[in-house]
């Protein structure tokens, strides 16, 4: 397994004691200093030592905004290479890789949820990355899982490196604790609509999943899955106020995306359906403010 230290790759291994099938997993824990995806020749010798049956990569280069600038070729030495690295290898060594993508490989044009036939067309660096990143998966390791997800937060943020829950409760609180009458007001973005999903959710379904390929009748390809519903940003913002107990004192204000400009742009829409886990008959997510209720209990004292 990649990213352990990220909020995904933390769940993953936290989950995997539960997981369907638990007495007979191994799991293999590698931060990127044990394994730095860019490094062709430790990503063999670190595989070919291990031989494992399945490969989880939740290792990513995530800063959005950054690939545009200079992150930029990092974010290709990481999601596109990077995968390339691990996918010729698994490919070799038959091992199943299971690699995590994003919402972000589609450009937010349509208007109804994204199923895993719809056309990819990503309008960002990061986005572009990840869908190389696909690319080699699907051309190198015949037995793969792609497991599209988006509007990701967990509890294992890096510092620096927050997700959209941590930052709102961070800007009421620093407003809430300035002003005088203990109030806060946040603009957030009001036009671009997707899935928030549970980093630890997440994980349970990527378990479902490889634990369900391990048979002989085994189903590889490409996967939605991220928490059922959607919202837009400022709905988000306001189930987590609502779940943190600040909702009479925050004000969530709605701003268009062009009153919030970014280096990277986004798609305004990029709800994902999970037809592939529907048809397959595996389970898909919870609801995405059942989960968010869930998660604001472990993380608000
Ligand atoms: N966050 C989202 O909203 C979102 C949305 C859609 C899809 N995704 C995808 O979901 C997956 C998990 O995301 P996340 O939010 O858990 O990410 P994250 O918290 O940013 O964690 C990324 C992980 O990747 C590791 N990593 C970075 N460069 C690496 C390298 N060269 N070699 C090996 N590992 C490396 C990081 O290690 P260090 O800590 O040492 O840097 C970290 O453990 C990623 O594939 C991401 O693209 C995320």
């Amino acid at each position: 397994m990649t990213g352990i230290t990220g909020q995904l790759g933390h769940d993953l291994v936290q989950t995997a004691k539960r997981a369907p099938m638990a007495e007979k997993l191994e799991v293999l824990a590698l931060d990127r200093a044990a394994l730095d995806v860019r490094n062709a020749r430790d990503v063999r010798s670190v595989l070919e030592t291990a031989r494992p049956d399945v490969v989880i990569h939740a290792g990513a280069y995530t800063k959005v905004d950054l690939a545009e600038g200079e992150g930029r070729l990092d974010a290709y030495a990481v999601n596109a290479f990077g995968t390339q690295h691990l996918a010729q290898v698994c490919g070799s060594l038959g091992s199943t890789l299971v690699y995590v993508s994003t919402d972000y490989v589609f450009d937010g044009l349509k208007q109804t949820p994204y199923t895993e036939f719809d056309m990819v067309n990503p309008i960002n660096e990061y986005g572009r990355s990840k869908w190389a990143g696909e690319q080699f998966v699907r051309h190198l390791a015949p037995r793969h899982c792609i497991v599209r997800t988006s509007w990701v937060y967990g509890a294992n943020t890096a510092p620096g490196n927050g997700n959209f829950v941590k930052t709102m409760l961070r800007l009421a609180r620093r407003q809430m604790g300035e002003r005088a009458d203990g109030c806060a007001e946040v603009a957030v973005v009001a036009d671009q609509i997707g899935c928030p999903t549970w980093s630890r959710d997440l994980a349970h379904g990527i378990w479902n999943l490889v634990l369900s390929n391990s048979s002989e009748l085994a189903t590889f390809g490409t996967y939605h899955m991220a928490g059922s519903g959607s919202c837009s940003w400022h709905e988000f913002a306001e189930a987590i106020f609502l779940e943190a107990g600040f909702a009479d004192r925050v004000t969530v204000r709605p701003i268009p995306a062009s009153e919030y400009p970014r280096p990277a742009k986004r798609p305004a829409y990029s709800v994902l359906e999970p037809l592939a886990l529907r048809t397959q008959g595996l389970p898909i997510l919870r609801d995405w403010r059942e989960a968010l209720s869930e998660y604001m209990d472990l993380i608000v004292e």
